[in-house]
């Protein structure tokens, strides 16, 4: 798409003229609050990773409806939103040591997206890469019964994907808000209920 057209688009698009009104940093915002309303999650997650944090649209959501939160955000960017519950690591996460984490975290969270390059089955094979990472450092991470969110636009990976999860997870289920986007592949996932097997490799 050109930019200009982009420019249009995003101007013309509900979710950006209202994330703007109410002083979210971005539109994914939204795409949190639909999760959160549907999965209940952020309330009772006081220890939270969040993987693809910046400019923070989903960092200022769960500030607003957790007081007691501490959240670990990890992002090659800055982040737009600050606050005190937020610890901020500017950094690729693939490059972080997560062993001193271990056990710790309620719930991780990842809206990762790497850069397009407008081949649908590329990009899906480079989403896949960044997200089976993120679920690895999640069976290092996560509670006994933790949460894990993360977003991937679909492909031919995604059963597989999904068999791997169950393996670890009580539920997975899949998530499409209604501020994504209809002509985008991103989809969301849910996986709840976080346990350990003898085959769980850390
Ligand atoms: C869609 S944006 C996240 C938006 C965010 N959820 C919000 O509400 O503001 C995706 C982010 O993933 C980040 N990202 C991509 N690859 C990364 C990596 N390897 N390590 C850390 N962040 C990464 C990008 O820099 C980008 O800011």
């Amino acid at each position: 798409m050109k930019s200009k057209e982009w420019i249009q688009r995003q101007n013309y698009d509900f979710y950006v003229k209202k994330a703007k009104s109410l002083g979210y940093v971005s539109r994914s915002a939204f795409k949190l609050i639909e999760i959160d309303e549907k999965f209940n999650l952020i309330l009772k997650s006081n220890t939270i990773a969040e993987f693809g944090s910046s400019p923070g649209g989903w960092s200022q959501i769960i500030c607003s409806r957790n007081h007691r939160v501490k959240i670990y955000c990890f992002d090659l960017l800055p982040m737009q939103f600050q606050n005190k519950k937020i610890l901020f690591h500017k950094k690729n996460f693939l490059e972080y040591d997560f062993n001193s984490c271990k056990n710790y975290f309620d719930l991780v969270l990842s809206d990762v997206a790497p850069n397009t390059t407008g081949h649908k089955s590329t990009d899906h094979l480079r989403i896949m890469s960044l997200v089976n990472n993120i679920i690895d450092i999640s069976k290092l991470i996560l509670k006994k019964n933790g949460s894990l969110v993360f977003k991937i636009w679909r492909g031919s990976k995604d059963i597989e994907l999904i068999n791997n999860l169950k393996k670890n997870f009580k539920t997975v289920k899949e998530f499409k808000p209604k501020s994504s986007r209809s002509e985008s592949s991103e989809i969301y996932f849910i996986a709840k209920g976080y346990f350990r097997t003898e085959n769980t490799l850390l």
